[in-house]
């Protein structure tokens, strides 16, 4: 959803910028651009498409300069086109900005800039605050930006430079993530942690509208107001390489192979062995009171939001408790009925999300306790929620979501199994038996990630299906409904999921010779009703891959292929049984020649409406 930067230090700044947008391209990559400051005089370098584009068209030239700013866009307001991209000048050149959200009100400042006769070049919302600022400057680029952003109404991170001041950016946040990244004798912005590892482990999470003044030596902070105040520091303790790709043809297969140690982590602050296991969620502020809920509503959007149909069935089934699972952007405009003695779960791997966070402050204003499952330590889901429980999975890059998905399923069998417990549902003995299981999910990953070949072999064949279903039941048709998102997002192939038991309701209708039926069968007693629907389509001439327990024999004679995950109770099955498919989603996505990591028209963060 676009990536910012910014720098100013010793440095030439063109190849740092460069390098740095380099981390953000998983936000937006249909065109990029930088800005650089010298000798009080803005160079702008714009061009459409992906980062080397741009890289390519200022490979024979000198951008000098030790200050500027830099973009890589995923197009809301007006086609992906060099004039479209970022930075945006106001009529002089003599600002810069580079901006990451939606102004909302832009047609409306628009109409009074052009009526105040400014000639507007492209169609972004973005080039309102250039010329915003510019109207607003009498000398003081600080004062400006405060005068600027209180006209804006929307979401926005921007960085702003000025040929008149040539020793200071100026970046600003409005529900989108900035981060200032603080060096030595150079400081930086950027959108997201990977862009500043090369240079600082030191970081400030801009607040929503505080303004960060960034010289080479110093950074400071001011309110919307231009109230100045201090501000502390964090440390990331990334590892770089983390942030890349380590020998893998992309991050999306980094990042499934590193699922086995995600989980892992995980779970290892959590399970303390006294006199026999159990669960610590000290983090959460996990206490008898807890007993007292009457409900527990779950929210998220994409793979989080199936995250979340599995958790419904996880608190339903373990804790005994009702639980609802909303998407974040249809919960943002309904009337849901809320109230204190609700818990209500945020999912989000990037706590960035505008509908998930939009979601979050109105359950936060119906008093419910909100607890974060999130990834990104200092997110804005992170800082707003009363609780957080982060999911350990390290950085996720590529676009689509991969151990970001069984980590956050892994938290919520532990909220769910100490619910449990707390309310009678499950015993001690059974918890222990329980906690060994999740335990063992790490190695059970490990081994059906050893036998990815054969996936890959299933995907040489089967990538050009044009209709790929996905059916199951219970667990296993929150599963269908993630392991179709993957598919349709990277391989750009129809798919669809169904409730097996919902296919004579309609889907059946759809299915010939040329489709791939995905049956999902981990769920002991419903396997005579997937046989029954597994048979239905065979029928109507698809081919069926089941995925099953590796000593489950009873599917051999009527599936086409088999995958297979190592036994574990049914219902822990959902960590183990979207692996197969998201290696699936992966190779078919490579053998269609599409780059698996930079999805058409998808971005990884989606921080607008
Ligand atoms: O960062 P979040 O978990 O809040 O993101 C939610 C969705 O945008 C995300 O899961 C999306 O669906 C992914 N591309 C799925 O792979």
């Amino acid at each position: 959803m676009c990536g910012i930067v910014g720098y100013i230090g010793q440095e030439q700044a063109t190849p740092v910028l460069i390098n740095a947008l380099k981390k953000l391209e998983y936000r937006g990559y249909d065109s990029a651009g930088i800005a650089v400051l010298d000798s009080g005089y803005i160079t702008v370098r714009k061009a459409k498409g992906r980062l080397r584009v741009l890289e390519e068209k200022i490979a024979t030239e000198v951008i000098r300069g030790n200050l500027g700013i830099g973009h890589t866009r995923w197009a809301t307001h007006g086609e992906p086109s060099d004039i479209n991209s970022h930075p945006q000048t106001d009529v002089s050149g003599k600002i810069a900005v580079v901006h990451n959200g939606i102004i909302e009100n832009y047609s409306k400042l628009k109409t009074w800039l052009e009526n105040n006769g400014i000639l507007f070049r492209s169609e972004t919302d973005t080039e309102v605050i250039a010329h915003l600022i510019n109207f607003n400057y009498n000398g003081d680029l600080l004062a400006a930006v405060i005068e600027t952003i209180k006209k804006l109404e929307g979401s926005y991170a921007i960085g702003v430079i000025c040929e008149n001041e040539p020793d200071r950016i100026i970046a600003v946040r409005k529900d989108n993530p900035l981060i200032v990244g603080k060096g030595d004798g150079e400081n930086l912005i950027a959108s997201d942690v990977p862009a500043l590892l090369e240079y600082t482990r030191n970081v400030y999470y801009l607040d929503d509208m505080e303004i960060a003044v960034l010289y080479k030596d110093r950074v400071d902070f001011f309110d919307e107001y231009g109230t100045k105040h201090g501000k502390d520091f964090s440390r990331v303790d990334w590892d770089i390489s983390s942030a890349e790709k380590g020998g893998y043809e992309h991050f999306m297969l980094k990042e499934i192979h590193e699922q086995p140690k995600a989980l892992a982590n995980t779970l290892r602050a959590r399970i303390k062995t006294y006199a026999s296991k159990a669960i610590n969620l000290d983090e959460i502020g996990f206490n008898s009171g807890w007993a007292k809920a009457e409900r527990v509503v779950i929210t998220a959007c994409g793979t989080a939001w199936h995250a979340g149909v599995v958790g419904k069935y996880i608190f339903e089934y373990f804790a005994g408790i009702p639980t609802d699972v909303d998407i974040a952007s249809e919960y943002r405009y309904r009337n849901p009925i809320l109230n204190p003695d609700n818990i209500f779960i945020i999912i989000s791997q990037s706590g960035e999300t505008a509908d998930t966070l939009a979601a979050m402050r109105m359950a936060k204003k119906a008093g419910a306790k909100i607890i974060a499952v999130t990834n990104v330590v200092g997110s804005t889901l992170a800082r707003e929620a009363d609780l957080v429980m982060y999911t350990w999975a390290g950085p996720e890059i590529a676009v689509a979501s991969t151990k970001a998905f069984t980590t956050q399923l892994m938290c919520l069998y532990l909220i769910a199994f100490q619910f449990g417990l707390l309310r009678g549902e499950i015993t001690g003995d059974r918890l222990e038996k329980l906690i060994l299981a999740l335990e063992n999910l790490s190695g059970q990953a490990e081994k059906i990630l050893s036998d990815e070949a054969s996936v890959q072999r299933f995907a040489a064949r089967q990538f050009n299906k044009t209709k790929v279903f996905f059916m199951g039941r219970l667990f296993d048709y929150a599963i269908s409904l993630e392991s179709a998102l993957k598919l349709k997002e990277i391989s750009y192939t129809h798919s669809e999921a169904f409730a097996a038991g919902e296919l004579k309701h309609g889907p059946i209708a759809l299915v010939d010779n040329d489709t791939l039926a995905v049956a999902f069968c981990t769920q002991s007693e419903l396997f005579d009703k997937m046989d029954s629907s597994i048979k239905q389509v065979k029928a109507r001439g698809a081919t069926v891959l089941v995925i099953t327990y590796e000593d489950e024999d009873r599917f051999n004679s009527i599936a086409d292929e088999i995958f297979r995950i190592p036994r574990t109770y049914d219902e822990l099955t959902p960590v183990l049984s979207v692996i197969p498919c998201q290696l699936f989603a992966y190779y078919c996505a490579v053998q269609r020649g599409h780059d698996p990591d930079k999805p058409r028209n998808l971005a990884k963060s989606v921080t607008v409406e």
